[in-house]
């Protein structure tokens, strides 16, 4: 996957050491507030007891500790907290530790560091959350069976908001929302690069997985896959699950040197799943170099025979491309955006308005290409009669 940049708009306790015993923190201040400090050795351990507990409603990890996170986190059930992450969080990268003791979802095969869960919780305060990515990175290099945790997961989370936060060098994914609902994150940016020649894979900054009441807002994500991913169990990919994308707006997004803009995609063939994408508007999308500035593709990792022998049968309804410039890379040559749905009537009600997209100077006037769709809107003219196959 290219590397791609968006920006997404608009929308502990002073720890004294003491040498024996696990470290924990001290006792609450009479505001509540735990403050935790490093203690050389594994700090999940304090950072989970004081998150535990009732009486730290303010966990405070400030600004020149970090904490040294050797085993996993799990923080589900995590009632009315506000972790007030100044300093860092940083996984250490025990590859083989995580290996055999990191959660595991069976959604697409992940693993994660850290389960975060419960009701009404804050994560804020200018700090750091470091993956140590580059051990993975080359790991994954190696072996592609290395199972690369997630950064954050927020799981069985309701109103949880996460703000003024960096995510830095994520194994895999960055955040994932996972059975959660009134989730909001905020001013996060987001950097998962590699410094060897093997690259960040699969950093998606966001993926929403069964989830609702869902905002990203003013955040940035320079990253080596999905800047936010809608996936139920990603859009008809498995047989047996039916998956449902509704009420999506993405709206005033930046993006520069990215395999794709405004993207929907979905499987067909045979021994996929089925569901209904619906109602999702893309608008004020600025982009520079990217590969597919706009796109729809519902014959995913599917021939145009098999396509046609079984269309998709995740259904893609009211959908709006609006107000959408820039340039695309040239690596479609003169074409800009591309609709492509399965034969017999699969998408429907697809909308286009103030597009502004052009190729490389190269490749002269800029094309727009279609199939199996009717296109409305005041710049459905621009991709004339779409092709019809199957
Ligand atoms: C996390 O902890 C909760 C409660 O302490 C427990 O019920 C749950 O099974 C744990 N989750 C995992 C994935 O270990
Ligand atoms: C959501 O959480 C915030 C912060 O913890 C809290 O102030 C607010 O009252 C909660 N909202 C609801 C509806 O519970
Ligand atoms: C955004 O978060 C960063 C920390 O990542 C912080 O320094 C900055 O002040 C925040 N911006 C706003 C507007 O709160
Ligand atoms: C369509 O989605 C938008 C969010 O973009 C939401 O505000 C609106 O209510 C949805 N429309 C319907 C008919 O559900
Ligand atoms: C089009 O999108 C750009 C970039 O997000 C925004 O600045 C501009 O206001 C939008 N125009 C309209 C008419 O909404």
């Amino acid at each position: 996957m290219r590397r791609s940049t968006v920006n997404v708009l608009g929308l502990l306790t002073v720890y004294v050491l003491i040498p024996r015993a696990i470290p924990s923190p001290t006792s609450p201040s009479a505001s509540g507030t735990c403050t935790l400090s490093s203690s050389g050795s594994d700090d999940a351990p304090a950072l989970l007891k004081a998150a535990a507990d009732s009486a730290c409603s303010t966990v405070t990890i400030p600004t020149s500790t970090t904490l040294s996170i050797q085993s996993k986190l799990n923080m589900t059930g995590t009632l009315n907290k506000h972790i007030n992450l100044q300093g860092t969080i940083k996984f250490n990268p025990d590859i083989d530790y995580w290996t055999d003791n990191a959660f595991t979802f069976d959604f697409q095969d992940q693993a994660a560091f850290w389960l975060l869960g419960g009701k009404n919780i804050v994560l804020d305060g200018g700090g750091t959350i470091d993956g140590s990515g580059q051990a993975w990175y080359d790991a994954f290099a190696k072996d592609s069976s290395t199972l690369r945790p997630i950064l954050l997961t927020l799981f069985q989370a309701t109103n949880v908001t996460v703000q003024n936060i960096r995510m830095i060098d994520g194994p895999e994914w960055i955040n994932f929302v996972n059975e959660g609902q009134h989730i909001t994150f905020r001013n996060i940016t987001i950097s998962a690069v590699s410094t060897s020649k093997n690259a960040a894979k699969n950093t998606d900054g966001w993926d929403i997985f069964r989830s609702d009441d869902v905002v990203i807002e003013d955040s940035n994500i320079n990253n080596g896959d999905d800047c936010v991913s809608f996936k139920p169990s990603s859009l008809g990919q498995y047989e047996g699950e039916y998956d449902i994308v509704q009420n999506v707006l993405a709206t005033n997004i930046h993006m520069s040197n990215a395999q794709n803009g405004a993207r929907i995609k979905a499987w067909a063939g045979k021994g996929v799943g089925s569901g209904l994408v619906k109602n999702i508007t893309f608008s004020g999308f600025v982009e520079t170099n990217v590969d597919n500035p706009i796109i729809i593709d519902q014959c995913y990792e599917t021939s145009a025979d098999d396509c046609a022998k079984y269309p998709s049968n995740t259904y893609i309804q009211d959908v709006w491309f609006n107000n959408i410039s820039g340039t695309s890379s040239g690596k479609e040559k003169a074409v800009v955006a591309s609709l492509s749905c399965s034969p017999d009537g699969r998408c429907s009600d697809i909308n286009v308005n103030d597009i502004n997209v052009t190729p490389p100077s190269k490749y002269g006037t800029p094309q727009f290409s279609c199939q199996n769709v009717q296109i409305s809107g005041d710049a459905a003219s621009l991709f004339g009669t779409c092709k019809t196959t199957g």
